[in-house]
């Protein structure tokens, strides 16, 4: 393959009545990535091409888009893999306002994920050194720590789609990484959030996150671990 089609969504709110797609012809190299053929188009075709990147190694999440179909990171997906003929076509993650061409707001994303609290809360005094934790606890968070809050997850979510307060996948991902966390003292508030009206129980188990996410991470494994504590929360059976 000497070259191949690369077909962009494009939408320029200040400038286009509609979104539609460009198609460009990209010389092919051995092992270049979709990041790098939108690269190539940036810099020897259309230079107002707007998409996100930065580690360029899978590592920082922000060129997350719809790539042929399917959720992936851009700079890891190899052309040839996403090919479908001679093309390949790549489009701003679903359900999530385009601000510009590969670009979407994502406002909700970071505000929700806010919610859960992601950090370590813990009000006993400090010890002397550093709160020790066995191998054992630490790997029960093993899966949710790869999270690179890329987004895939809560743009495929169809309870997020219709309602972005459900605080998504991605956000409850990271309550159950604390929630699992044994240095962690906050169950207790972390139950009040993820028990709330936009919590666990908008889940519906159809599993669309773990499918989108780039990472291979679980995140319906965790709102199900969320799920059962939130039930005996509610039901009184623990505090
Ligand atoms: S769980 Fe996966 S899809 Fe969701 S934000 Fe994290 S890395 Fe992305
Ligand atoms: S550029 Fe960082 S994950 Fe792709």
């Amino acid at each position: 393959m000497k070259e191949f089609k690369l077909r962009v969504f494009r939408y320029d709110p200040e400038k286009d009545a509609q979104q539609h797609y460009e198609t460009y012809t990209v010389p092919y190299r051995e092992g270049m990535t979709v990041l790098e053929a939108l690269l190539w188009v940036f810099e020897n075709l259309d230079g107002s091409l707007a998409f996100r990147y930065s580690c360029r190694e899978a590592i920082c999440g922000s060129c997350a888009m719809y790539v042929s179909g399917s959720y992936r990171l851009a700079c890891r997906v190899q052309v040839k893999d996403a090919l479908e003929g001679d093309t390949v076509t790549v489009s701003p993650l679903p359900h999530m306002r385009v601000i510009k061409d590969l670009v979407v707001d994502q406002t909700k994303l970071w505000e929700n994920y806010a919610r859960v609290k992601p950090w370590l809360i813990n009000d006993e005094p400090p010890p002397e050194r550093e709160r020790r934790q066995s191998p054992a606890d630490r790997a029960k968070y093993n899966k949710e720590i790869d999270c690179i809050l890329c987004g895939s997850c809560f743009s495929s979510c169809p309870s997020g789609a219709n309602n972005d307060e459900y605080l998504g996948p991605h956000a409850l991902n990271w309550a159950n990484r604390f929630f699992v966390d044994t240095r962690d003292t906050a169950d207790r508030e972390r139950l009040e959030i993820v028990a709330s009206e936009y919590g666990v129980f908008r889940c519906h188990t159809i599993f669309n996150c773990v499918e989108a996410c780039p990472k291979h991470l679980n995140p319906t494994e965790a709102i199900q671990n969320l799920k059962k504590a939130a039930m005996a929360y509610k039901l009184g059976l623990r505090k």
